[in-house]
């Protein structure tokens, strides 16, 4: 049943962009517009919504922290991410304008489902993102958009975590075209760009042989620290989660321009460094910055190991390791940029003798608060 694969991760890995495409299906119709029925929330009700706030745990938040960026940009709505164990804690300012989104994999995490009971005993409509049918967040949500990642065996989160991006990102496109934002032509553009998508994760699992062999070697390293910036951040953060929980290594994640507010004092020699760069095309001044970091970093002795796209020269000397993505545009990079960390995380659990379908410790549902 792991169709040939050594590990239920590494199959669900290598069926990413068949999830991917499975997500997007019967999604966008020919003319390049999404047509979300299943969301029953009809668009009147949606034009009204006047802010967005979204629950969700481990792998899913950071799909959460990404979705942020784009609900942002593309519907002009403000948007709070928010852990779903911490959320109802804070007495959160919820009306019947909020859309509450919650993201679940399993449909059965108890802290997003205390979340999302809470967001509706204060009135606000909820729209779960879930991979499993017929599950308990679903059908305690006033609708739901399905992910079609099929089953997720590995505890470790990949597939469902890829599908979960697919879901947000239709989500705040539906969102920016049932409310008519500025930014419709881009919203068209990033339509075409998403519904090719599940092709560039194909070319990134084709060339991931060397991230494998650059993990093997980092075997018995104590520590390895996650750079990013704008979506490259959750994407660091996930880096990091994915390698904690398999390799059972002390990793961080941080947002680049923090460095200097103190994590900077952690580089030392030959500690390893992934950083997320950014594109050079889109927030090219990002681009640019993150670009320093990793000067900075390597002047102080740091193995530097680059998540950069193809094409993106100005990284070359300074990158002890390069790992190259394909051109996608800026909010859409999670979807490749994440797979040479998942390889990683996997790979380097392997070396070091882990279980990697069953990291210690942890359940493929947390049904408990
Ligand atoms: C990490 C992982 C967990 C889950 C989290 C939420 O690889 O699998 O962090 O993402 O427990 O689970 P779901 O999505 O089922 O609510």
């Amino acid at each position: 049943e792991k169709g040939g694969y050594d590990y239920f991760m590494l199959k669900e890995i290598a069926e990413q962009p068949k999830a991917v495409a499975d997500t997007l299906l019967g999604r966008i119709d020919g003319s390049g517009s999404l047509t979300l029925d299943e969301v029953r929330i009809p668009p009147g009700v949606l034009r009204e919504i006047d802010k967005v706030v979204i629950v969700a745990c481990g792998t899913a938040f950071h799909a959460g922290m990404i979705a942020k960026y784009a609900i942002e940009h593309w519907t002009r709505l403000p948007c709070e991410v928010e852990l779903a164990s911490e959320f109802r804690y804070r007495d959160p300012i919820l009306d019947a304008q909020t859309l509450v989104i919650a993201i679940s994999q399993s449909g059965e995490t108890m802290d997003t489902l205390m979340a999302l009971r809470h967001a509706r005993e204060q009135g606000s409509r909820v729209l779960a993102i879930c991979n499993t049918n017929g599950s308990t967040i679903p059908r305690e949500s006033d609708a739901v958009l399905y992910t079609h990642a099929g089953p997720e065996v590995a505890v470790a989160s990949t597939k469902a975590f890829l599908t979960q991006l697919v879901a947000c990102y239709l989500v705040a496109l539906y969102l920016g075209q049932v409310r008519g934002t500025k930014w419709g032509d881009e919203i068209r553009a990033v339509i075409r760009d998403l519904s090719s998508i599940a092709g560039a994760v194909d070319r990134v699992l084709g060339t991931m042989e060397p991230v494998r062999e650059l993990a093997r070697t980092l075997a018995s390293k104590k520590t390895v620290l996650f750079l990013g910036r704008h979506v490259g951040y959750p994407v660091a953060l996930e880096g990091a989660l994915k390698l904690k929980e398999l390799a059972y290594m002390h990793a961080e994640g941080f947002a680049a321009g923090e460095l200097k507010h103190g994590p900077i004092a952690l580089i030392e020699e030959d500690l390893p460094v992934v950083v997320v760069v950014p594109s050079p095309r889109g927030r090219s001044v990002l681009h640019d910055k993150i670009v320093s970091n990793i000067q900075e970093i390597r002047a102080r002795g740091a193995r530097t190991i680059v998540i950069a796209e193809e094409g993106d020269e100005a990284v070359v000397p300074y990158a002890d390791h390069l790992i190259r993505i394909p051109a996608t545009p800026t909010l859409l990079q999670p979807l490749v940029a994440t797979v040479p960390l998942q390889v990683f995380a996997c790979e380097l659990a392997t070396a070091r003798g882990n279980e990697v379908d069953q990291p210690r410790n942890l359940a493929k549902s947390v049904t408990v608060e």
